[in-house]
């Protein structure tokens, strides 16, 4: 047994004298791996395999391989197997490129590059869907995804869409399509998935399709599911008034997440004087002085804070609630403006046919005597207006008039 240790540490020594010995040396071959494959193992996923090249000195240890990914993102890694898996949309095909390097006390070695790649798959340009969107919400431990999407500008009218979504290893297809008129598939409902109730990692998203007059172009898209999460709103919100204090009240949104990781925006109408406040808030409740003769609509929303998970989408608004006094409108106020809309509908109207038909001359040659001093202004003032052929601003302009100001402002 001792023996055998013994001989074990020994070849662990030479070993590591050789890889220093060769290290001392200016140049070491190093030859690219063999048999490099690509294959598609899932939506928008794939499997790179390579062997080590057999020409190797099987006398250097510690060879790395340096992945690099060309298409359709560029990105490079380094790894000491001889398989990685990765995830990208396929759709415009893929193509990476693997090396052998050597670290090598202060100096590194490399081998020359083979390379893969995937062809697209094949399909007419402007025929798949476009604008793509996928939202995932959860309702206790359900997590439901909902993707929505545009018809490709050029996909012939019998074109049929058709989505699947795969998230780790599970991929499944849409059974509750919505269509467009012409029965293509436009939107997508599954009330119950596989995904991750917390939102961690990626999920791929897949649109192929059919048609009898050309080939329709698949889509892939990979969302991270944090940003497409969107959360509940809150729940049982309530407002009171005291005095001109406004308190408000809600719970957290029905979620896994807990009652601490929620932020908050706080949407506050103010229906009478036509402005809104928008506010953030972390806290489940919230007071402010307000103007206890108007009335106001309160609606909140919320999102996770970045504490939990990174940033995701808000949640819909709750539902509105109302608080404060109904601004009463006076029945006098109220006919007296009717009245002053009509009249000055009227006599607008009458300004106009006259001035098309200029029949204003025929009809009325002499200018009426005066029974009421008011219509006797209006009316001389719009006569000489149609004659001198002004605009319908200066027709405004004339309300203006000192001798109507009193009325002007009983009206508004
Ligand atoms: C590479 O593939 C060829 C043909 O499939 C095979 O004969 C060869 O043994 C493989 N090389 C290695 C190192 O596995
Ligand atoms: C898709 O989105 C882009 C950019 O947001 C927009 O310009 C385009 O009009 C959208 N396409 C359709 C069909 O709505
Ligand atoms: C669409 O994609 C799915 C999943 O990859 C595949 O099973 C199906 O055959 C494809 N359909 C068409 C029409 O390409």
């Amino acid at each position: 047994m001792i023996i055998m240790v013994m001989i074990f540490l020994f070849l662990i020594g030479s070993a590591v004298i050789l890889q220093a010995h060769l290290c001392g040396k200016k140049e070491i071959l190093l030859f690219p791996p063999v048999n490099f494959t690509i294959t598609v193992t899932g939506l928008s996923e794939v499997l790179l395999q390579w062997k080590p090249n057999l020409n190797q000195d099987p006398r250097i240890k510690c060879l790395y391989y340096k992945v690099k990914i060309n298409a359709p993102c560029e990105d490079d890694y380094e790894t000491s197997g001889t398989k990685s898996t990765s995830e990208n949309v396929l759709h415009g095909g893929f193509s990476a490129s693997i090396q052998t390097i050597l670290y090598c006390g202060s100096s590194f070695f490399q081998s020359s590059w083979v390379s893969a790649e995937l062809q697209a798959p094949p399909g007419a340009p402007g025929t798949s869907v476009v604008n793509l969107t996928c939202v995932t919400n959860i309702l206790w431990e359900d997590v439901s995804l909902h993707c929505t999407w545009f018809v490709g500008k050029n996909a012939p009218e019998d074109t049929q869409y058709f989505l699947f979504y795969r998230f780790k290893r599970h991929t499944e297809e849409c059974q509750e399509y919505r269509k467009d008129s012409w029965n293509r598939n436009i939107a997508c409902w599954f009330p119950k998935t596989v995904i991750n109730s917390k939102g961690r990692g990626k999920l791929a998203v897949h649109v192929n399709g059919s048609s009898k007059q050309a080939v329709i172009k698949p889509l892939d898209q990979l969302f991270d599911l944090h940003a497409i999460d969107q959360v509940n709103p809150p729940v049982n919100v309530t407002a009171k008034i005291e005095g001109n204090c406004l308190t408000i009240e809600w719970e957290k949104p029905i979620s896994n997440f807990p009652r601490k990781c929620f932020d908050y925006e706080l949407n506050i109408y103010n229906i009478k004087r036509n402005y809104s406040q928008i506010l953030r808030i972390q806290e489940n409740s919230f007071s402010l002085i307000i103007d206890p003769t108007c009335k106001y609509s309160l609606k909140i929303r919320a999102t996770v804070h970045f504490s939990c998970r990174n940033n995701g989408l808000w949640s819909e608004w709750s539902q509105s609630i109302y608080v404060g006094e109904d601004e009463p409108i006076h029945l006098t106020e109220w006919l007296l403006s009717v009245l002053m809309a009509t009249v000055c509908f009227l006599l607008l109207s009458l300004f106009f046919i006259c001035r098309t038909c200029q029949v204003w001359t025929k009809l009325f040659p002499p200018i009426p005597g005066p029974n009421s001093k008011v219509k006797d202004l209006f009316l001389s003032n719009i006569f000489e207006k149609s004659r001198s052929g002004e605009t319908e601003i200066e027709v405004i302009s004339y309300v203006e008039d000192p001798a109507l100001d009193n009325l002007d402002d009983s009206v508004f």
